[in-house]
């Protein structure tokens, strides 16, 4: 390590995964994990079929000390996965500051990150970083592990160039957003209802594919691509062609239940064809939009990010209709993880940037970026 490098141990907590992850970087290159342990809850949720919050915030408080010394320890900060808390702080004393998601998310399940990062932080007397659960999806594509799939790919060794477009998708939010410079973040529209993963794990549910309903989707969307099945009803593109940034998907699930009620999907033997024909109206306005906007804001990289980015027919798409370079986490980064929040904790770090005291921080439900 060089000696402006800083080491930054972060926490993630906003949802449904519980995650610990120790990185490393100096501002200037892309920042290296040296860790990123993530407990996720899928498993306990996918019993009813959503997030369940009460749910997710004790699976937090049960996983969370065993994740964030999982982390140090495949850092080589901790030998003794079983040792007394002493080592733990022993081994937190080493780094340069302690990163946590201040929100947005379930205020139960942040609560927990946050009173735990502030009392590892108090115990050792380092430095705390409260970041914006959507600055660390924002920042997952400045780590090592993210890649650059088109255009100059020599210059995807360096840190995307600014200002970079991003398309957001997950579970709870979809949007627009152009970041000029570091921290700097205009969002240029949203989804008025639901969110494009929301859509996805809605439309999943319907069909009976379970949850969460994104990758089911995929999958067997996937396997009507391969067979040449095409669904025999067609549905709606909402806001395709309005000028406008914003994004609307609840009308897509009402047109997927009237068509279910009418029989127009006859269930289970349309599940392959309705998951393609639900994926491809999803993913064509996202990329027209995205589209739209490079055209319009002329930036110098685009990247995709959030839980929806692991799609592969939304990559494709991308990249089969941008000729920027175009910046993609890996599918680990793209869902939920503690090493995106830690690689916006780097630059914030040496920027100097929302350094805090344990005593300042708290949890924000509702924090927004701008
Ligand atoms: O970012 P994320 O992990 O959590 C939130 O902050 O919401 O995103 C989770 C969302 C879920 O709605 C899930 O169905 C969706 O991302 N997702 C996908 C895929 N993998 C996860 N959606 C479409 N295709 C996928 N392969
Ligand atoms: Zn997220």
């Amino acid at each position: 390590m060089i000696a402006t490098n800083k080491t930054i141990l972060a926490i993630e907590s906003s949802c449904d995964e519980t995650s610990a992850a120790v990185v490393s970087g100096d501002g200037n290159l892309l920042v290296k994990i040296h860790s990123n342990i993530i407990a996720s809850q899928v498993k306990v949720h996918a019993e009813f079929g959503g997030i369940f919050p009460d749910l997710a915030a004790r699976e937090h408080l049960k996983k969370i000390i065993p994740t964030i010394a999982l982390a140090l320890h495949q850092a080589n900060l901790l030998d003794d996965l079983q040792g007394k808390g002493m080592q733990v702080q022993r081994a937190i004393k080493k780094l340069d500051a302690i990163a946590v998601t201040q929100g947005p998310g379930l205020i139960g399940s942040l609560l927990i990150g946050n009173n735990v990062a502030a009392t590892l932080a108090y115990l050792t007397k380092t430095p705390i970083l409260p970041i914006n659960h959507w600055e660390g999806h924002l920042y997952s594509i400045f780590t090592e592990n993210s890649k650059q799939v088109t255009g100059n790919k020599a210059q995807g060794i360096g840190l995307p160039k600014f200002p970079i477009l991003y398309l957001t998708v997950s579970g709870g939010h979809t949007s627009l957003i152009l970041m000029r410079g570091h921290f700097q973040y205009e969002v240029l529209g949203r989804t008025v209802d639901d969110a494009a993963g929301e859509a996805f794990d809605k439309v999943a549910r319907m069909l009976g594919l379970g949850f969460p309903g994104g990758p089911a989707i995929s999958q067997a969307a996937q396997a009507a691509r391969s067979a040449d099945h095409k669904s025999s009803i067609q549905l709606p593109r909402p806001k395709l062609n309005d000028p406008d940034f914003n994004f609307s998907f609840s009308g897509l699930k009402t047109a997927v239940l009237y068509a279910i009620q009418k029989g127009e999907i006859s269930l289970p033997q349309d599940v392959s064809t309705a998951a393609r024909e639900a994926e491809e109206a999803i993913v064509e306005v996202l990329v027209a939009k995205l589209v739209r906007a490079t055209e319009k804001y002329q930036p110098a990289s685009v990247s995709i990010v959030g839980g929806v980015a692991a799609n592969h027919w939304l990559r494709s798409q991308v990249q089969a209709k941008i000729h920027l370079p175009i910046y993609l986490p890996t599918f680990k980064l793209a869902t939920d993880n503690a090493a995106m929040i830690g690689a916006a904790a780097i630059f914030r770090y040496v920027k100097k940037q929302g350094i805090k005291n344990w005593r300042d921080i708290a949890a924000n439900a509702n924090l927004r970026l701008e």
